[in-house]
C-alpha cells in the first residue's frame, strides 16, 4: 500500500509537470484525484478493509500525497496560464527598432489661413493688436455706427443675410445680420480700448450674392486702423506701402484713387502694380497693369464719435484688405468659389 502511494506520488508529479496544456492537466487531475474513480481515491477506499494499525499509518501518508499532488496541479496550472499570456503578448510585441510607417497625409493650413497669419505677424511687429470680432453683427455696428445713412444706397451693394431678432446691446431697432465687412470692429474696438489705438481684425464676412467666379457669399478681409493725436494720410500711405512691399516685393508700386466709403473722408481705392506682368498688362489685371487690393481712408469724425472718442482730439486712418482677393492673386486662383469648396484636389496644391 505504501509502495502504491509512493509510486502514485512520483509518477503523478512527473505527469503533472509534463502536462502540455490545461485540458491535459484537467484530465490528469481527474485521473489522479477524481472523487469517483481517481487513483488516490481508489487507494483510500481500499483502506477500509485494512487493519486499524495499518490505517493509522497509511491514512496520513495518503493525505500527504493528496496535498502534494493537488498543489502540483495548482502550480502547473499557474505556469500554463502565465505562458498562455506570454504567447498572446508575444504576438502583440512592439518592436521599437522597426522602421516607422509612412505618415498618412497630415493636412495643412488653408491658403487663406497661411496668408492671414503671415500678415498678422507682419502687423504685430509694427505694434498692431490682432483682434477678433463677431460674425453675427448688428445693423448698428455694421452700418449705422459706420456713418451709413439709414437709406443710403451704399447699404445695397453690401446686401447680406438678415437674422431674426434684434441686438439688445445696440440702439433700438438694430437687427441682427451676418457682417458684410470687418469694419464694424473699428467702433467696437474704440468703445473697448479708446484712443490711441492700432489694431488689425482678420475675419470672415458675408454677402448675399448670386455666386459666380468673382462673387462668393463668404469672404475674408483684414481690417486695420490706427488712431492717435497726430495721424495723417502720410501714415496711411507709409503703412500700406510697407504691406504691399511685404506681399509683392520691393519693386511694387502703389497708387490711390478716390473712392466713396461712408466711414472715411477722404476715401481711396488702393492698387498695386500687377505682380504677374509688372504693370505691362495681362489677364490677371485685365490689361490695366494694376490690381485693387484694399479700400482705405481717414476715419470719419462720426465713426470716432460712435466709438466714444473726441474727433477734435484724435484722428486716424482705416483700411480693409481683401484677404480672399490677396490669396487669389498670389496663387493665380481664377474662381473665388474654390476657396470655400473644401475640394481636396484644390487644397492639396498649397
Ligand atoms: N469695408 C470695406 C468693404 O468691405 C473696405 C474698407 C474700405 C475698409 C475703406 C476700410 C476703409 O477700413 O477705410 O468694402
Amino acid at each position: 500500500m505504501t509502495i502504491d502511494l509512493q509510486q502514485l506520488k512520483t509518477e503523478g508529479l512527473l505527469a503533472i509537470k509534463a502536462a502540455k496544456d490545461k485540458l491535459e492537466l484537467a484530465n490528469l487531475e481527474i485521473k489522479l484525484l477524481g472523487r469517483k474513480n481517481g487513483e488516490l481515491t481508489n487507494i483510500l477506499k481500499s483502506l477500509k478493509d485494512l487493519a486499524a494499525e495499518v490505517k493509522k499509518e497509511i491514512g496520513p501518508l495518503a493525505n500527504e500525497v493528496k496535498i502534494i499532488l493537488e498543489s502540483a496541479v495548482a502550480a502547473r496550472h499557474r505556469e500554463l496560464s502565465a505562458s498562455a499570456w506570454e504567447n498572446a503578448a508575444a504576438g502583440e510585441r512592439l518592436d521599437i527598432t522597426e522602421p516607422a510607417l509612412p505618415h498618412l497625409d497630415p493636412g495643412h493650413l488653408h491658403p487663406i489661413t497661411q496668408v492671414g497669419r503671415d500678415l498678422e505677424d507682419f502687423f504685430a511687429k509694427l505694434g498692431f493688436m490682432v483682434l477678433d470680432g463677431p460674425e453675427l453683427e448688428s445693423d448698428y455696428y455694421n452700418f449705422s455706427a459706420l456713418n451709413f445713412a439709414a437709406d443710403h444706397p451704399a447699404r445695397d451693394i453690401m446686401d447680406t443675410f438678415y437674422i431674426k431678432g434684434h441686438d439688445p446691446a445696440a440702439p433700438a431697432g438694430a437687427g441682427w445680420l451676418m457682417r458684410t465687412h470687418t469694419s464694424p470692429m473699428q467702433v467696437r474696438a474704440l468703445q473697448k480700448y479708446g484712443a490711441p489705438l492700432a489694431a488689425i481684425v482678420p475675419g470672415k464676412c458675408f454677402r448675399n450674392e448670386s455666386t459666380d467666379a468673382r462673387h462668393e457669399h463668404t469672404l475674408y478681409q483684414i481690417e486695420g486702423f490706427m488712431y492717435d493725436t497726430d495721424i495723417t494720410f502720410a501714415h496711411l500711405k507709409g503703412i500700406l506701402e510697407a504691406v504691399a512691399k511685404h506681399l509683392y516685393g520691393p519693386e511694387v508700386k502703389m497708387r490711390f484713387s478716390p473712392k466713396f466709403y461712408p466711414f472715411v473722408e477722404p476715401g481711396v481705392r488702393g492698387e498695386v502694380t500687377c505682380f504677374l506682368c509688372k504693370g505691362r498688362g495681362c489677364r490677371v489685371c485685365k490689361n490695366s497693369g494694376w490690381l485693387e487690393i484694399f479700400g482705405a481712408g481717414m476715419t470719419h469724425p462720426n465713426v470716432l464719435k460712435a466709438g466714444g472718442v473726441d474727433p477734435a482730439k484724435y484722428q486716424g486712418f482705416a483700411f480693409g484688405l481683401g484677404l480672399s482677393r490677396l490669396v487669389m492673386l498670389k496663387y493665380g486662383i481664377e474662381d473665388v468659389r474654390l476657396l470655400e469648396s473644401g475640394n481636396i484636389k484644390f487644397l492639396e496644391q498649397f
